[in-house]
């Protein structure tokens, strides 16, 4: 397959998944996210690019609240899934994690058995009725996550004796155990090999199937061979943000050429 068919495919049938308007985000005094508008779309891979310190990981951390958790970030600005505000007061932002599911930079397995660390997501949001059901939702997530049928043999053996890329397929197969509807992925290859990087390369395209999937990336050449969006990010603005072809071919913003030339970053 080359991209351009991935590219051809994603354009049909979306739909917006999530829909952010005037977003800020800041840390104490420091304005980190300025005024973002975008919308995501459904059964697409949408790739977050730009220089460091941009504010990718911070608007990423914005779709499933997890800048919740840092006492000084404070967000205005309104973000929708579904048509929905996931800042509302009702809405509960553990609920709203198994739905906006995340994998991190490091692979973090849990220093627990292969099984449990996939198990762990559906047993506390009482997905499953019983073994047998909670057996095949760990089977689907490691099929999913193309990684059971390396480990279906030692599913009790610890999820930290995978190699590292075996790790972040584990932790992709238990951030999707709670059937999320979107995958945020912060840097998911950086800790990773370029085998393993093709793997969980080739994985991102599958999940696109089923779940609206958003990427962070500092490598141009990964935003284009698997997102079918792109955003570039610079000093917190979302500077533009088009068809990944559009993107890295004929830019609009002569910051966004900088960037994908190698001028700036
Ligand atoms: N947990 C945090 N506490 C305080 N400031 C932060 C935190 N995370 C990020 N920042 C600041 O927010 C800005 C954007 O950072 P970040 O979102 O990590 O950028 P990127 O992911 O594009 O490298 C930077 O100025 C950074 O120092
Ligand atoms: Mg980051």
């Amino acid at each position: 397959m080359n991209d351009m068919s991935f590219t051809e495919r994603a354009v049909a049938n979306t739909e917006t998944k999530i829909t952010a308007r005037g977003v800020q985000v800041y840390y104490g005094e420091n304005h980190a996210i300025k005024d973002v508008d975008v919308d995501i779309l459904d059964k697409t891979v949408t790739a977050f690019i730009g220089p460091s310190g941009c504010g990718k990981s911070t608007f990423l951390r914005c779709l499933n609240r997890m800048n919740d958790t840092i006492d000084i970030a404070r967000i205005e600005g309104e973000i929708l899934l579904d048509g929905e505000d996931i800042y509302d007061k009702r809405v509960d932002p553990v609920q709203l994690r198994a739905k906006v599911g995340m994998v991190f930079q490091k692979p973090n397995p849990f220093p627990k058995s292969i099984y449990d660390n996939v198990a762990y997501g559906p047993k506390i949001h009482g997905l499953t009725r019983s073994r047998a059901e909670l057996e095949e939702v760990v089977e689907s997530a490691l099929r999913k996550a193309a990684l059971w049928n390396e480990v279906k043999d030692r599913l009790h053996a610890p999820g930290t004796g995978l190699s590292g890329g075996q790790q972040q397929r584990l932790c992709i197969a238990r951030a999707i155990a709670t059937s999320p509807e979107v995958l945020l992925m912060d840097e998911p290859c950086s800790a990773l090999d370029p085998i393993a990087t093709a793997q969980v390369e080739e994985l991102i395209d599958e999940l696109r199937a089923n779940f609206s999937v958003v990427i962070v990336t500092h490598s141009m050449q990964q935003a284009a061979r698997v997102s079918q969006k792109t955003a570039f990010f610079h000093l917190g603005h979302l500077v533009e943000y088009d068809d990944t072809d559009k993107i890295f071919t004929n830019p609009s913003d002569p910051r966004t050429e900088s960037y994908i030339t190698g001028r700036i970053g």
